[in-house]
């Protein structure tokens, strides 16, 4: 596989270690920072090192918290900015970095930017663009961090991240697929791309029907997913998201489900709709896709992480009405489809409907 331009993988801390002891400044959240850098005996080195720590608290990671934290960086002075954690910790820090650099550009446009990722299949440490929250408003935007992007990206092995609780990865594999279904459905794609990403949900189904894959036990399998969250990362860097996630930031917004899961609430509705549709060029796709069984095979992870059991819990379809209007955005205009109102009813419709297969 190709990588990005300066994207390096290792799973070697010592390595890592050697080239970021000195004049460090790590970004990681609360529960990393007791996790990782107060119990875990491999990174307390960290501690002992020149390395300066931000913790913040995860669920403060919004547009207005920007500028109070970056109040905390702004005169310190380091050579690389670490982020430890996962989507929206990646997503602040590359906020920060840029602001950071721009203070002095010149001076300061060397500074690596290197993510250790605690989660993975969000793609975040993969993608130029940084979306953040404005709890506020109750709206997700995005903005694109240009400027000599440096990538470092440290798959560090297993120990970091299969510490993770096994719903927060179900969460986050689940998005990974789902990013790489909409960079197919989406205007912004091309064959190339398309293909690539057909192999990657190939790739990513066949490891999601293993029984234990998730747990992460070995490296080979951490290796794996940190290659999945790749994949996925690199195809909607270059497509951006489409239908499935315009419609989940309100499902997040007012019924709080966690991200991968309010993409899975339409994913089955839009595929249909995208792909049973004759005038789109995706034919050629549809039936690579229908040889590999593959909406059964989705099915069935689907059953095995109880999604529409949770869904079901979580959605009141009368409320689900009353917040279609917020479900249109730039990301929906991705969609190799234009869609009418009545459209995204039926969608919406569809995929209520869906909960009860
Ligand atoms: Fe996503």
């Amino acid at each position: 596989m190709k990588y990005l331009q300066n994207t390096f993988f290792s799973d070697n801390f010592n390595l890592l270690f050697d080239n970021i002891k000195n004049n460090s400044l790590i970004i990681t959240t609360k529960i990393n920072y007791l996790s990782l850098f107060q119990n875990h005996s491999f990174l307390k080195n960290f501690k002992n090192s020149k390395v300066d720590f931000i913790v913040i608290n995860n669920s403060k990671i919004d547009i207005n918290n920007i500028k109070i934290i970056f109040n905390d960086i702004r005169n310190k002075s380091f050579s690389n900015l670490i982020s430890v954690g996962g989507g929206a910790t990646h997503d602040l820090v590359k906020q920060l970095w840029d602001k950071y650099r721009s203070l002095d550009f010149n001076k300061k446009k060397n500074i690596k930017l290197i993510f250790i990722p605690t989660i993975l299949g969000s793609g975040s440490e993969v993608t130029n663009f940084a979306a953040i929250w404005n709890f506020k408003d109750k709206q997700k935007s995005s903005i694109v961090i240009k400027n000599n992007y440096i990538y470092w990206i440290f798959f560090i092995n297993s120990l970091i991240v299969q510490n993770k609780n096994l719903f927060s990865k179900k969460i986050s594999i689940i998005d990974c697929l789902i990013q790489m279904f909409e960079s197919i459905w989406n205007i912004n794609s091309n064959t190339q791309l398309r293909n690539f990403a057909i192999n990657s949900i190939k790739a990513l189904i066949i490891d999601l029907e293993k029984k234990d894959f998730l747990e992460l036990k070995t490296k080979r399998d951490s290796k794996k997913i940190s290659i999945h969250s790749y994949n996925s990362g690199y195809l909607i860097n270059k497509t951006k998201t489409s239908l499935c996630h315009s419609i989940s930031y309100p499902l997040t917004n007012f019924f709080g489900i966690p991200h991968g899961y309010a993409c899975a609430f339409s994913f089955f509705a839009v595929y249909e709709f995208n792909l049973n549709n004759r005038e789109n060029n995706l034919i050629d796709v549809k039936k690579n896709l229908d040889e590999f069984d593959t909406l059964n095979r989705i099915k069935k992870i689907f059953n095995k992480f109880k999604i529409n059991y949770f869904l079901k819990n979580k959605i009141d379809p009368n409320n689900l009405k009353k917040i279609i209007k917020f479900m249109k955005s730039e990301r929906s205009n991705n969609n190799i489809i234009k869609f009418s109102d009545k459209d995204l009813l039926l969608i919406i419709n569809k995929s209520i409907k869906n909960l009860d297969l």
